[in-house]
């Protein structure tokens, strides 16, 4: 049976931070962030906000724009690396919500877990759902999978330029508009690392920037490894000399902490698929040099980021590598416009991936593309550390969700902060009702409880 995604729906918080306006408070050069990463805007939660309420305004967007009942959704699962419970899991709050909508007790048949593994976890919910429709256990039912996060970073530290917050929604079904996933090509690779992670108690996390960007790129190579064995071995995909797996993907969906993380992760990844290829010396003799290596190229990554002649030249050599018209051609066609959405909005961590899948479809229309019938390829990775590749295939009907999209519209009317209110919000110094926005059709937190029978328990409203 044939399982993807039918329609997806995305909420942005409406208050942002300008790039310039945090280069400026922070004494960077805003190319910096501009152009070394990619970022123009940061989303931040408000004070009535937290991830439970991104995911429920997704859902609720969602089921309204599909017409659907409780009775349509079998399972609601949320995937979160933000959550504030260490056992109720966030799809019960976000029921919670949706039946203040829908009268109480209507999700009461709709099974569901929070899942967890930094970015990652979404991926990973997606997979079991595609599953559970494949297996035949859906009963005619879709399945609401919701990636929610706040991406939020100790003051002052380098992580704090890419921070952002946002869900989406995926509605999934065994006869989607929009995509199929190819089956039995789903890869992961996983390792025990501590690149970035968030002790219990912490609301911030730990990171080793350098070391989670290369051990990003290192973890997805090895799971694309997996995916063209298996693609090769399914006869999913037939490799041609002179060709790569990534010649038979027509979009490449990469997991974007920041936006240009997805630049650099695609130009890994290339090097590394045409190095073996008759190409590669085309490539080499435009760039003018040989492709460096590391002094001890079986090293750790401590050694190679701690190599810094290799890193230099490295350095110097990826930036040819990406001026070529060769990388240039590819990566306008299969990457770019992902990207647009991670600029204005930031990091949303499990949200990431799908928000630049959401990109890519809505700017890839715009250029009159024809997606029908297009491979999309999925390198999703979660610090701690795990990556998954997968496929899908956009399918006829899909002009019935594209076409409408516009993301602007969608995000609505966005709220500049300043920089005292941006730090007010960071030390979360606002009680909810204290929020700088008014929200309306939308949930909205009204307290937490600190009496000690009753501690952390929330309480929400649907906002008329
Ligand atoms: P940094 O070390 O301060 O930045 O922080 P940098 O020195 O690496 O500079 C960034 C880029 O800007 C570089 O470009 C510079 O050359 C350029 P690149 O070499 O990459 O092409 N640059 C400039 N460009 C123009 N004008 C200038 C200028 N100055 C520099 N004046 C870092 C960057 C990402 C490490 C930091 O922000 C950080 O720690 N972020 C959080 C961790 C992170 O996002 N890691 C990404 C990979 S791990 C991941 O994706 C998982 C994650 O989402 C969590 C999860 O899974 O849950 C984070």
């Amino acid at each position: 049976m044939a399982a993807g995604i039918d329609d997806i729906a995305i909420y942005i918080p409406k208050l942002y931070v300008d790039a310039t306006d945090f280069a400026v408070a922070r004494g960077l050069d805003p190319v910096k962030l501009q152009k070394g990463l990619g970022i123009s805007q940061m989303a931040i939660v408000d004070a009535n906000q937290d991830p439970a309420i991104l995911a429920a305004n997704a859902c609720l967007k969602i089921m309204q724009k599909n017409k659907l009942s409780p009775d349509d959704i079998g399972r609601l699962y949320v995937s979160t690396e933000s959550s504030f419970d260490e056992s109720k899991a966030m799809n019960s709050y976000v029921i919670g919500m949706l039946e203040q909508v829908y009268g109480q007790d209507t999700f009461e048949h709709c099974g569901g877990v929070e899942t967890k593994f930094a970015c990652v976890s979404g991926s990973y919910a997606l997979y079991d759902n595609t599953n559970w429709i494949r297996a035949g256990e859906a009963e005619g039912k879709c399945a609401l999978v919701v990636v929610s996060d706040i991406a939020k970073y100790d003051m002052g530290s380098s992580g704090e330029m890419t921070q952002g917050a946002g869900a989406v929604a995926m509605l999934l079904n065994d006869d989607p508009r929009l995509l199929v996933f190819d089956p039995k090509v789903t890869s992961t690779s996983i390792k025990d690392e501590y690149d970035f992670y968030r002790p219990f108690g912490k609301e911030t996390p730990i990171v080793h920037g350098q070391y989670s960007n290369l051990l990003y790129m290192i973890q997805v190579r090895k799971a694309l490894e997996a995916y063209k064995r298996k693609a090769v071995s399914t006869g999913l995909i037939k490799i041609g000399a002179d060709e790569t797996v990534l010649d038979h993907v027509d979009y490449i969906n990469m997991h974007l902490p920041y936006s240009n993380m997805g630049r650099k992760a695609l130009a890994y990844l290339v090097r590394h698929e045409w190095r073996q290829l008759p190409r590669w010396k085309k490539v080499l003799q435009k760039i003018g040099s040989e492709e460096p290596v590391p002094n001890d190229p079986q090293g750790t990554i401590e050694s190679v980021l701690g190599d810094e002649e290799f890193m230099t030249k490295d350095h110097e050599f990826t930036k040819m590598f990406t001026k070529t018209p060769e990388y240039q051609e590819v990566y306008e066609a299969k990457l770019a416009s992902s990207l647009i959405a991670s600029s204005m909005i930031g990091n949303l961590y499990t949200a990431s991936l799908y928000l630049g899948f959401r990109s890519s479809l809505e700017f890839e229309f715009q250029k009159r593309v024809d997606l029908e019938g297009k491979r999309v390829g999925f390198g999703s990775y979660g610090s701690g550390s795990s990556a998954m590749v997968f496929s899908g295939v956009i399918q006829p009907r899909y002009k019935e969700i594209v076409e409408g999209m516009d993301l602007e519209a969608e995000i609505g009317k966005r709220r500049r902060l300043t920089w005292d209110e941006y730090e007010k919000l960071h030390e979360n110094k606002l009680s909810p009702d204290e929020s700088m926005l008014q929200p309306t059709k939308e949930f909205a937190l009204v307290h937490v409880k600190t009496e000690t029978e009753s501690r952390g328990e929330r309480h929400y409203i649907f906002t008329e």
